[in-house]
Order: structure tokens, then C-alpha cells, then sequence
């Protein structure tokens, strides 16, 4: 599905550290004049917000999971997505798809097979231009974690689930490395800025 907007995706596990890189782009590219959409999942949208709500605070089954994040998703690209690619804007949305393939597949074990039909149906063609993965050894972003608020569903889980998501985001990325840039997030913020700035150059989106 081509359109004149740029869809660009920020992933990695909790603690990372993207949020910080994905406000200094969202104020790079609108002081450089572009409609930018700075939006993020599960939520984006009211519907979808009150749906991320229940998923980062209420206990379910995988399953219940998955399908409310693709829920989430659709409502998400149908009300804000679809129609701000379709003016021109460049979209920066804090996590997508992958992340439900990193967590509810790697790290909840729930079915890719299903995941994967989930996205056809929920998206058709639609994936990002461009997703910067932001990777680290869990245990880091653990660290990164201790000081933070209180934890919700997934940020309370072990290493060992994040053992899991790092490697089926990698997973994705081996399957489809035309859209990924991984980044090394274990580095100063000086250091991993300046990866994101060339991956981005190098999608000639810097
Ligand atoms: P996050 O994006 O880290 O937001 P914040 O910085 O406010 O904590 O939190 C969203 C959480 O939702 C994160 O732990 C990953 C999880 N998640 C899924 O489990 N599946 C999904 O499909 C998405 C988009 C997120």
C-alpha cells in the first residue's frame, strides 16, 4: 500500500531508553517543517487508549491479549494511521506490530501463526517504512527500569521474558531486514543518537 506519508516505528524491550530519541525526532522534523504525527500503541486513539489501559493493567490470558492489542491496532489505523499517511505526514509511533509479535509471541509463547493472520486481516499491506529497534541485553534495561514508577503487567515480568522479546524482535528483523535498523541501545544517549541519525540518513529520512 503505497502513500505519500512516512510510517516509521520505534521498538525494543522496557527500558530501552527510545522515548528520549523519538522526541528529539518528533522536534527535529517539525522545526524542518513536516506534518509530523507523534502517536503510540497499544492506545493512540480514545478507544484504543481506554483498550491500553486493560492490557497493561488487568490480568488476562495471552490470547485476550493479542486480540485486544490488535483491536487496538485497528481502530488506531483506521481513525489516525491510515488517514495521516494518506495527507503526507510522517508518522512516528512508538511501537507497532512487532512488539506484539516480541511480546505476546516471544514473550507470553502465544502462537505466531495466529499473530501473523491477525496482522493480514487487521492491516492488509500496510507495515512501517522504516522500524528502529532499539536492542539491549535485558539486563541493562533492568537496571535503566529500578528507578521508574510503579511497574505495570509487562515491565513486573522477569529477565527471562525479556530474554524472550529481545530475541523474537530480532526474529522479525532477521525475517525482514529491508525494514529494520537495529540500533545498540547499550551506549551513551550521545552514541545511540547519532545511530539512529544515520540509520534514518540512511533511509534518507534524517
Ligand atoms: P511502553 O511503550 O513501554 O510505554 P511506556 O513507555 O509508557 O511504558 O509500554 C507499552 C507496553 O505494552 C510494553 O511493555 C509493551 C507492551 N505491548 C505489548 O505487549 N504488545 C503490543 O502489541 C504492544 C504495542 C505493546
Amino acid at each position: 500500500m503505497s502513500s505519500p506519508g512516512r510510517f516509521i516505528t520505534f521498538e525494543g524491550i522496557d527500558g530501552a531508553g527510545k522515548t528520549t530519541h523519538v522526541d528529539a525526532l518528533e522536534q527535529r522534523w517539525r522545526a524542518a517543517g513536516h506534518d509530523v504525527v507523534r502517536t503510540r500503541e497499544p492506545g493512540g486513539t480514545p478507544l484504543a487508549e481506554k483498550l491500553r489501559s486493560l492490557v497493561l493493567h488487568d490480568a488476562m490470558d495471552a490470547m485476550t491479549e493479542a486480540l485486544l492489542v490488535f483491536a487496538a491496532r485497528r481502530d488506531h489505523l483506521q481513525q489516525v494511521i491510515e488517514p495521516a499517511l494518506a495527507r503526507g505526514a510522517w508518522v512516528l509511533c512508538d511501537r507497532f506490530t512487532d512488539a506484539t509479535f516480541a511480546y505476546q509471541g516471544g514473550g507470553r509463547g502465544f502462537d505466531t501463526v495466529v499473530l501473523s493472520t491477525l496482522e493480514q486481516w487487521v492491516q492488509a499491506n500496510r507495515q512501517p517504512d522504516l522500524t528502529v529497534l532499539f536492542d539491549l541485553p535485558p539486563a541493562v534495561a533492568a537496571a535503566r527500569l529500578v528507578a521508574a514508577r510503579q511497574p505495570d503487567r509487562f515491565e513486573a515480568q522477569d529477565q527471562a521474558f525479556f530474554e524472550r522479546v529481545r530475541s523474537a524482535y530480532l526474529a522479525r528483523q532477521a525475517a525482514q531486514p529491508h525494514r529494520f535498523a537495529v540500533i545498540q541501545a547499550d551506549q551513551s544517549p550521545e552514541h545511540v543518537a547519532s545511530q539512529v541519525h544515520a540509520a534514518l540518513a540512511a533511509k534518507g529520512l534524517a
